[in-house]
């Protein structure tokens, strides 16, 4: 996730930016730069990778001197990591210049009116046409033409924008996206985490959607969406820097689990044109496919296996889901009518490299869903799905699993709707309940205040079974992996109408069975498989809809999920049992973001 801070005072500014920069390195990103004004000129200086570069290639700030400026950390969105993409990004005239974190979902729409003004564009990325609007909108005031400006854009964001001819002057804007206001004695901060503050000031204003600022040594003057100036509450940032790297969690796991609305959010949004949903710039060809391979390892190994039914309920085409690490060795019967679509938070698993170059190599088209923009998975497939999900840190996946998901669902309306495979009433009612994906995910977030105490029921087990059928039983496979990968408690998966052909022998007095009943089609049938292992003396904590009175009668626990479409209900229902996982290995004192013997990247074979 991009990072933002920005100055106006009486030091010079850059020395404070490469400071602030850094202490947004923990969030992950590829790029980073500065842009300083001084007598009416604004210096700009990019890098691609560390700040290191940065500071090297500025003298530590000394190449520009000012006291007004504004910077930025990169993790790549539209466009590759490169130069020219990092930000800061200029006007065409160099007047103004901006950062910004957040997407713009009209990016393109803004991109074509302006190219046809005579605006040119320097880089690939959706922010630039914030540069080129100011500049459009100027006449001698910059906070009203960031407002102008900001009345154009949709999607989320927070700008810090300065002019050449209006020194000392910051503006900033804030919409769904971070952005917080350090408040000192002759200099003044704006940062997108407050991580970048605390060196500075422990006085913050917090901006609100829809609200501006404007920023000067002197003071500043906050505004709402209509120009008019409000009243806002200092508050006392409190947090150690420890602490507030994580966003004030105790750990990157649960910040990522926390993200996860926004993050789905993220992947949708700029997709969805009207009721059309629009793939990016790749038109996927999908004439003559008759099979869909899915490939991938771990997680997203089961990001696919639950995506699997959306696909092929919508598309009727078959989907085989593969271990990337078996399909490569397998001698797999593939040709020109294979779609292989690999899954890759990373891009960089050296076994999903591996069986995407199989899969290519016998004639499969190949499509890539990743969240790491310009890695090796998204280089070598024909097309690329980003995730947009943001960096993740945590070794165990969360947010990147649910990104994966929605990526896959956007996918399987998307090919439904081209192949005419699925009618207009159930695209509606698909569409509909993909767009409300981040309120469920947050009600999922939000109604389950019981699982720390759960966690502490079931802490002290040796083994637990994660039971369901159908979509449940993928969920379930992801559910059993948090389990095992952070609280190294034997976590197993189990088809629950597999269990009596063999597994159930091992159901004793007290063992934990975690049942999930969330797909309404096949709950009654779960619901018998709980009475049997009940029988036999397990303790059942059930993950079903709250209104589903039988199991409350029949479960020792529940978790509840909200109701959600079956076919896309997987990303909704594993939430509570990342929070499961996070709150049983924190009973159990695991070293939750790094387990142990574990990489994020598994770059090996
Ligand atoms: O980067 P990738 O998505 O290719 O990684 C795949 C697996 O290594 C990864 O999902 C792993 O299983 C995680 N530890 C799960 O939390």
């Amino acid at each position: 996730m991009c990072g933002i801070v920005g100055y106006t005072g009486t030091q010079n500014a850059a020395p404070a930016l490469l400071e602030g920069l850094k202490k947004l390195e923990y969030r992950g990103y590829d790029s980073a730069g500065i842009a300083v004004l001084e007598n009416g000129r604004i210096s700009v200086s990019k890098v691609t990778g560390r700040i290191a570069g940065l500071e090297e290639k500025t003298e530590g700030g000394a190449l520009l001197p000012g006291t007004t400026g504004i910077g930025h950390t990169r993790w790549a969105t539209h466009g590759a990591p490169t130069e020219p993409n990092a930000h800061p990004h200029a006007s065409n005239d160099g007047r103004f210049v901006v950062v910004h974190n957040g997407i713009i979902e009209n990016y393109m729409e803004l991109k074509q009116e302006l190219l046809a003004k005579g605006y040119r564009f320097e880089s690939e990325t959706d922010t630039e046409v914030v540069a080129h609007l100011v500049e459009m909108y100027y006449r001698g005031d910059l906070k009203s033409a960031v407002m102008r400006t900001a009345a154009r854009l949709r999607g989320s964001y927070a700008l810090g924008i300065i002019c050449a001819e209006e020194p000392d002057t910051v503006i900033v804007v804030r919409e769904a996206s971070p952005l917080i206001l350090g408040v000192g004695i002759g200099e003044n901060f704006f940062a997108s985490d407050v991580t970048a503050l605390v060196a500075y000031t422990r006085n913050a204003i917090y901006l609100e959607d829809g609200e501006f600022a404007k920023l000067t040594p002197d003071g500043i003057s906050v505004f709402d969406c209509t120009g008019h100036e409000i009243e806002k509450k200092i508050s006392r940032i409190t947090w150690d820097i420890q602490a507030a790297e994580k966003g004030g969690y105790d750990h990157f796991m649960l910040k990522e689990i926390m993200e996860q609305p926004r993050a789905v959010k993220a992947a949708i949004a700029p997709r969805l044109h009207g009721s059309e949903i629009v793939l990016d710039d790749t038109d996927i060809d999908l004439t003559g496919i008759r099979k869909i391979v899915i490939t991938a390892c771990g997680s997203a190994y089961y990001a696919g296996c639950a995506a699997k039914y959306a696909i092929e309920a919508l598309c009727r085409i078959p989907v085989t889901t593969e271990l990337a690490s078996e399909l490569r060795y397998s001698d797999p019967l593939m040709g020109e009518d294979t779609l292989v679509i690999v899954l890759s938070q990373s891009g960089e698993t050296a076994d999903s490299i591996a069986a995407l170059r199989e899969c290519k190599s016998r004639g499969a088209r190949a499509l890539a869903i990743v969240n790491v923009v310009g890695s090796t998975i998204a280089k070598i497939a024909d097309w690329c799905l980003y995730t947009w999900a943001g960096p993740e840190i945590a070794v165990a996946t969360t947010k990147g699993y649910t990104t994966q998901l929605t990526v896959l669902y956007l996918f399987a309306l998307y090919a439904g709707r081209k192949l005419k495979t699925v009618d207009d009433a159930s695209y509606r009612k698909l569409l509909s309940c993909l767009k409300s994906l981040p309120k469920l995910l947050q009600q999922a977030l939000d109604m389950n205040p019981e699982i720390p105490r759960l966690a502490k029921k079931y802490h002290r087990a040796d083994s637990m079974f994660f039971i369901g059928r159908n979509t449940d039983y993928a969920v379930a496979l992801e559910g059993a992996l948090k389990m095992k990968e952070i609280s190294y408690i034997h976590a197993e998966s189990y088809a629950a109408g597999e269990l009596k052909h063999g597994t159930i022998a091992l159901m004793h007095d007290g063992q934990p069975v975690i049942a999930l009943c969330c797909n309404d089609a096949i709950t009654e049938k779960t619901m018998s498989n709980i009475v049997e292992v009940k029988a036999r003396g397990a303790e059942v904590l059930a993950v079903a809809h709250r209104e589903n009175s039988k199991i409350l009668s029949l479960a020792d626990d529940m978790i509840f999920v909200p109701r959600v479409h079956p076919l896309l209900s997987a990303a909704v229902e594993i939430v509570p049992l990342q929070l499961l996982a996070y709150y049983v290995a924190k009973e159990n004192n695991c070293d939750i973001d790094k387990p142990k013997n574990l990489a994020k990247s598994v770059t090996v074979e």
